[in-house]
């Protein structure tokens, strides 16, 4: 009984700490988010997807033009957008997280709403992008949804604040692929579904240039402590819904169609030990410094695994009920 109250307060002291770390980006911050508004284009569903009660006659053709469109689109994009369109609906999971870790009363829940109200958009967006140009059997997909919400993200952080910016600056990075890349993929049948992506990732990427910003800031101020966190965080990061088995299977078809996998995700960690400095960090406790020489490490396990994968990846077919069940082959 002792121990666990000495060990809550240690903890307790430990967060404080970091909080108060936090508490000397705020100047930063302020001008990191100005920046980030100055440069913003603010782009709403309804610019791509005008849905009034008052429309013309171009813009109800155009619907119909799209249905016609989108019947081109072949499954596997399908698939990667379901993927995209569940990630982007996990958002209450992430601002509820930021909100605990940052806490909800400081400026760092300026940011928060203002980078949950961007983000809305994006489940928006592709929610009536999918309705409009009928891309699935939809129920299956608002079930999904329904089971990916339902089930929760409660991430094994130990509450610590500085792993909020290491998995959004690498989780904002990831997106921006996915997206990006999805776009190319549709954009010969689907240009519109190619631009929404193009905006998405574009807000992604905005997002991601802050995240790392903060976290090379945490690293400039107390760099021990957040070599201690990242180690925890880079090797591996997990979508919350990843163990539906629905989610595994997607996230095998879109790695197959090269829309994004460990590869990418190691090109991302290699960008993000560059950007933050990590191999140049000197003058470290022995802890911190096992820390780093794991981080930097990590490529070259994430260049390992990318190769077993590839290895073992043999002819395999897909289906999901969101299309019908339709068969996806892979040779
Ligand atoms: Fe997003
Ligand atoms: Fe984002």
């Amino acid at each position: 009984m002792e121990i666990i109250i000495k060990e809550s307060n240690s903890a307790k002291s430990f967060f404080a700490q970091k909080t108060e770390v936090l508490k000397h980006l705020e100047e930063k911050v302020k001008l990191w988010m100005k920046d980030h508004i100055d440069k913003r284009k603010l782009w709403f569903s309804s610019d791509f997807l005008p849905a009034d009660e008052k429309m013309n006659d171009d813009q109800e053709k155009n619907i119909k033009k799209l249905r016609d469109r989108a019947r081109g689109l072949k499954d596997e994009v399908r698939v990667a957008v379901a993927l995209n369109l569940l990630t982007e609906e996990g958002l209450p999971h992430f601002h509820r997280i930021i909100a605990q870790y940052l806490g909800d009363k400081s400026f760092w829940s300026k940011w928060n709403n203002m980078w949950t109200a961007e983000e809305d958009r994006h489940g928006a967006i592709l929610r009536d992008y999918v309705r409009d140009a009928r891309l699935f059997s939809f129920r299956e997909v608002e079930l999904m949804q329904f089971h990916y919400l339902e089930s929760g993200f409660n991430p094994d952080w130990d509450k610590d604040p500085y792993k909020v910016f290491v998995y959004t600056t690498l989780q904002e990075r990831a997106t921006q692929f996915s997206h990006k890349n999805t776009g190319k993929l549709a954009g010969e049948n689907e240009p519109l579904l190619n631009g929404i992506l193009n905006n998405i990732a574009a807000d992604e990427a905005k997002h991601f240039t802050f995240y790392r910003n903060v976290f090379k800031e945490i690293i400039n101020l107390d760099p021990e402590n957040a070599l201690l966190s990242a180690v925890d965080i880079m090797p591996a990061i997990d979508m919350p819904g990843f163990s539906m088995p629905n989610f595994r299977d997607m996230a095998d078809v879109i790695r197959r169609v090269g829309i994004y996998g460990p590869r990418d995700y190691k090109k991302i960690v290699e960008e993000a030990i560059k950007f933050w400095e990590i191999e140049m960090l000197t003058g470290l406790n022995a802890m911190a410094e096992k820390a780093r020489e794991k981080i930097l490490a990590i490529p070259k396990r994430l260049e390992k695994a990318a190769e077993y994968i590839e290895k073992r990846t043999e002819s395999k077919t897909f289906s999901f009920d969101f299309i019908y069940n339709r068969i996806l082959v892979f040779e």
